[in-house]
Formats: C-alpha cells, sequence, structure tokens
C-alpha cells in the first residue's frame, strides 16, 4: 500500500522537526488556504512557540531552511507570524501522481485499527408505501456503507424495519372489522394492505374505542398470540417484499434485515437490567426510566406501557444491547431525519445508563427534509405524498426527453437506453441529496436536477463518458509517465493527489457531501486541462502520452469518487 502525497509530506516534516528536537506532533500539513501563493502549509510553529514561549517565526525559519534541502520542495517560505508555506516541486508532483495511478486505492490510505460499525438506515415501516421521506436515509446511509468499507472499517447494514408497533394492531383491527376475522389475510397483497392501514388512521383518529382496541391486540401479539402471530408474518412478509424492490431500483444495500421485532425478548433483559440497576419506575401503569434533567430536560424513556406493549425507544434500547453483544459493534450509527434527534438522544442516555454499550461510540445523523419548489415538503401535483416510485417514474421521464431516440442514428439499442436512463436518473436523484451538507434539507428540482452543466450527477458522469471516448481514441498512446509541462497539468495532479485526504475525512465526519464536492471540482478542472493540454497536439509523444495517464487517472478516481456515492458511471453517454 503506498501512502497519499500528505502522508508524504507530513513524514519529511516529522524528521526536520526531530532533527530540531520539535514536538512531531505539530508536524502536520493541511491544503494551503492561499492556492495562489502555495499548495500546503504548516502552522505548527505557532503551536509550538506557545508551548515552548519562543518567538514562532524564528521556529518557522529554522524549519524552514531545513525542507529547503530537500528537492522535492521547490519553495518553502514563512509568512505572517509564523505560517510555513510550502511548494512541492514538479518532479515531486508527477512521480505522486504516477505511484497513485498504479494504486488501486488511489493513495487513500486504510484506516489503521479496523472498526466494526453498524449502519442503520433505511427504516421504513410495515404497510406503507415509500415516499420521498425515506429516500435520503437510504442514499446517505449506503454512501456512508461504501465509504467505510473502501477505508479498511467493517460496516454492517440493517434496514431495522418498523414492524412491530401500534400500526400492526391497527391494520389487523381494521381487517377484522371488515371481514370478521382474519380469515382472508393471505390473499391480501401489499395495496390491500396499505389501504386497510390508511382507513385505520382515518377511523383510529377520530374514535377512542377503534384507538383501544389496536392497543390491546397490539400488546396481544407481541405476547405471542398464535392467530395474530400468523397475520403479523403476512403483513410484514409483503411489507418487505415490496420495500425491497424500491431499494433495489435506488441501488441501497443492507447485509441484514432486522426489525424492531427482532428485538422483542431483548426489551425484556433490558427491562431487567433496568430494574437491578433501580433505575426502573412504575408511572400510571407504564414501566419506566427516568432520564436525568440537565441543563435540557428530557421526557422519560417507555419500557413498557400501561397496555403491556413495547414502544419503538425500548425496541432501539434492546437493539443496541443484541449489537454489541452479538455483532461486537464498535460503532452504531443511525441515519434518520433532524427530527428524531431527541429520540436517540433518550436511547443513548438510557445505553449509557445501563451500560449495555461500554466504549461503543453512538451517533445519530440527522438530515434536513426533501422540499418541493415551494419550500414545503414535496408533493404531488395534486398535494398528495409523493412516493417513492413516482419520484422516480418522474424523475426518468425528464431524464428521457435529454435522451436520443433508439436506433442507428444514436448508436444505443433500447435496452442499451433504458439501462442509461435509469443510471442517469439514480444517479441525478443521489447527486441531488448528497451534494450538499447532509443536516441541511433541499429543494427537489425536476428542472435542475439532470441538467449535463452544472453541481449535478448527470455533469460529472458526462465527464467520465467524455473521458472514456478520449482514451478509446488514443489508444496508441497508453502507459506513459506522467510529467509537468503547464500549469493546468500541475493544478490537475494537485487535485488527484488529495483523494486520499478527502476519503477519510468523508468517513470522520460521516458526510459524502465532501467527496461529491471534491470530484464535482475535479471534473472541473479535468475540463480547464483538457481544453488548454491538447493531447493530438502536444509538442511530443511524451507529453501526449503523460496527459493521457492523467486522463486515465481522473477518470479512474472520478469513477470511484461515484461509486462512494452509490452511483454508477455508464461506459458511454450520447454526444461525449
Ligand atoms: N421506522 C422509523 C421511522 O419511520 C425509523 C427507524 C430509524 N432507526 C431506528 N433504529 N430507530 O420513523
Amino acid at each position: 500500500m503506498i501512502c497519499s502525497l500528505n502522508e508524504k509530506i507530513n513524514d519529511k516534516l516529522g524528521r526536520v522537526f526531530e532533527e530540531l528536537s520539535l514536538n512531531k506532533k505539530f508536524a502536520l500539513i493541511k491544503n494551503s488556504d492561499r492556492p495562489d501563493l502555495s499548495d500546503f502549509q504548516c502552522n505548527g510553529a505557532l503551536a509550538l512557540a506557545k508551548e515552548e514561549k519562543k518567538n514562532p517565526r524564528q521556529i518557522a525559519e529554522m524549519i524552514a531552511e531545513k525542507l529547503c534541502e530537500d528537492k522535492d520542495f521547490a519553495k518553502v517560505s514563512v509568512d505572517g507570524p509564523g505560517f510555513l508555506n510550502i511548494v512541492v516541486s514538479d518532479a515531486f508532483l508527477a512521480a505522486n501522481a504516477d505511484d497513485i495511478a498504479k494504486d488501486e486505492r488511489y493513495g487513500c490510505p486504510c484506516v489503521v485499527e479496523p472498526k466494526t460499525i453498524i449502519l442503520d438506515y433505511g427504516g421504513p415501516n410495515v404497510a406503507k408505501e415509500m415516499h420521498v421521506g425515506h429516500l435520503r436515509s437510504g442514499v446517505i446511509g449506503e454512501s456512508v456503507r461504501r465509504i467505510e468499507e473502501f477505508v479498511g472499517n467493517k460496516p454492517i447494514s440493517d434496514v431495522h424495519f418498523g414492524d412491530w408497533g401500534t400500526p400492526i394492531g391497527m391494520i389487523l383491527a381494521e381487517v377484522i372489522a371488515h371481514d370478521g376475522n382474519l380469515d382472508r389475510i393471505e390473499n391480501y397483497d401489499i395495496a390491500v394492505i396499505t389501504k386497510f392501514y390508511k382507513q385505520a388512521n382515518i377511523r383510529c383518529k377520530e374514535d377512542e374505542e377503534a384507538k383501544e382496541t389496536a392497543r390491546i391486540i397490539t400488546a396481544k401479539f407481541q405476547d405471542g398470540d398464535a392467530e395474530y402471530l400468523r397475520a403479523w408474518k403476512h403483513i410484514r412478509k409483503v411489507s418487505i417484499d415490496a420495500v425491497k424492490e424500491n431499494y433495489k431500483e435506488l441501488g441501497v444495500h443492507f447485509d441484514l434485515w432486522l426489525g424492531e421485532s427482532d428485538a422483542h425478548k431483548t426489551c425484556f433483559e433490558v427491562k431487567k437490567i433496568a430494574e437491578e440497576k433501580g433505575l426502573l419506575e412504575l408511572d400510571e401503569g407504564a414501566y419506566i426510566i427516568r432520564l436525568d434533567e440537565g441543563n435540557k430536560p428530557k421526557p422519560p424513556v417507555i419500557v413498557v406501557k400501561s397496555s403491556g406493549a413495547i414502544g419503538y425507544q425500548v425496541t432501539d434500547v434492546a437493539t443496541i444491547k443484541m449489537r454489541v453483544d452479538d455483532l461486537k459493534a464498535d460503532e452504531i450509527v443511525y441515519f434518520t431525519d433532524k427530527r428524531q434527534q431527541l429520540h436517540f438522544e433518550q436511547v443513548f442516555e438510557v445505553a449509557e445508563k445501563l451500560g449495555i454499550a461500554p466504549n461503543v461510540k453512538l451517533r445519530h445523523i440527522g438530515f434536513g427534509t426533501v422540499n418541493g419548489p415551494d419550500g414545503k415538503p414535496f408533493k404531488t401535483r395534486d398535494g398528495g405524498v409523493m412516493t417513492l416510485d413516482d419520484m422516480i417514474k418522474m424523475s426518468k421521464e425528464k431524464v428521457a426527453e435529454s435522451m436520443p431516440k433508439a436506433g442507428d442514428e444514436s448508436g444505443f439499442s433500447e435496452e442499451e437506453l433504458d439501462k442509461l436512463i435509469h443510471q442517469v436518473t439514480i444517479g441525478a436523484i443521489k447527486f441531488q441529496d448528497l451534494k450538499n451538507n447532509i443536516s441541511s434539507g433541499y429543494i427537489f428540482d425536476l428542472n435542475d436536477f439532470a441538467n449535463f452543466e452544472g453541481k449535478t450527477g448527470p455533469y460529472i458522469q458526462y465527464a467520465v463518458a467524455r473521458i472514456n471516448s478520449i482514451l478509446r481514441k488514443n489508444s496508441d498512446l497508453f502507459g506513459g509517465k506522467i510529467i509537468v509541462t503547464n500549469k493546468e497539468e500541475r493544478d490537475l495532479m494537485l487535485k488527484l493527489s488529495q483523494f486520499g485526504v478527502v476519503v477519510l475525512r468523508a468517513e470522520e465526519e460521516k458526510e459524502p457531501s465532501i467527496i461529491s464536492e471534491y470530484i464535482y471540482s475535479l471534473a472541473q478542472i479535468f475540463s480547464v486541462f483538457y481544453n488548454t493540454s491538447s493531447i493530438k497536439d502536444a509538442k511530443n509523444k511524451d507529453i501526449a502520452s503523460s496527459r493521457l495517464s492523467l486522463a486515465k487517472l481522473t477518470k479512474n478516481v472520478l469513477v470511484k469518487g461515484l461509486w462512494l456515492l452509490g452511483i454508477e458511471a455508464p461506459e458511454v453517454m450520447p454526444k461525449a
């Protein structure tokens, strides 16, 4: 495994610090804040000066003098109170580009201590068609899963199906009210079950008695009533089958298809632990755990409801216990709408109080909502909730508008075109979701998201297809050593050298937008390079061949970046 350019420079810097008997922990570079002046900077002298009570500029000058002896640095200067500015030599930069071109990880190191990380995303519920609100959790979670895998961690993704709550009791009560019993339930498909659930929702809003019946049924099936459980099994199965189709279309993968129901037994272990620790209280017929008031009072967590049923919160606590005991989790990360923040704060606090996840990092990543162009949650034209299916269908129609017709003229068969429309649509939807900081919401604008210009998925897919076409046309020039002959080549190499740093930061922050930002800017820098650095009209074959190697490396990094976001890169695109 090779190391990234930043690591190579940190290494050199570390050695100089050692020679000068300076504390090595400050020997760290970062990308320059002034790319017009330098490639990298090190602010370590300032921190060192504080620690050693010395003049920072003097320290920086000492370091600079030593660094200048290394021919891999073209220029090292000291700026302001003691910032070190570093410009690497062209030869060093080119050799690094050659190194990463040969590396299947493109200079991205693996983590030193691999961790088992449970990723909890998706979180759909039984009998509810998936809507736009479910899009983000799956898209963000899938990207983080790929990032974790790529850096060498062991991610395990779990859909955590919502299959154990009152909605089931409501559906069963509704079917019984309609049919008199549950005999026919196995004949009902997802559409019928969803309709029952919708009716139940309306009924329970107005009718206290219906609500109570649903509560009683919920407690009974959770308690193992055979008739109810048989019906539950069917509802769960048809719901999961439907959801699997949706996730397949979106390219979202789960290692585990567990649900709230799988935590049932453990919920009672949780209750027992709470009891033993003296944390369980009986409050108006319900068992609860009170939380610390702190500076923000939080409502207590309900362990068993007064009806005897298990609720959402305790299933999450129990699931943490299972993930720690059975899956040996080092870290558990949840991806849900920001509105569930309090829920997770409560759950994490209970886990801590009960001591069921010692040394396990629990993290909730909350994201904003997907809005329509009017700034309100995305709806269908007639004001209904937009299902995920509808949204994908609508998006595909939009993408198809900018595609040629199948046939001899376009060179695409019907089948190829269908596949292309699918790849571009999903790429556009995902990129639109992952291009901004995930905590903010975004506006889903059909006129914008699939544009081939601007910060979109298709723009980057197109850049890849264009490079593929360049590579095909120049196949006789393959394999050249990378050299620097102009600024645009240099800029591109510097950007390419940052891939590893970018991926590691995205992993650390669980923030795929760091990668989307990077590949977008890489595609732009490539475009400037390609417009100024001709392959065909290069002065000689060495230069032409180096440029081709750079194009190939750029393509590989773009494809890997897209993959990390969960986006496919079509080999060819129209007019590329
Ligand atoms: N099913 C839940 C909902 O629709 C989301 C589940 C999120 N994951 C979790 N472990 N609570 O709100």
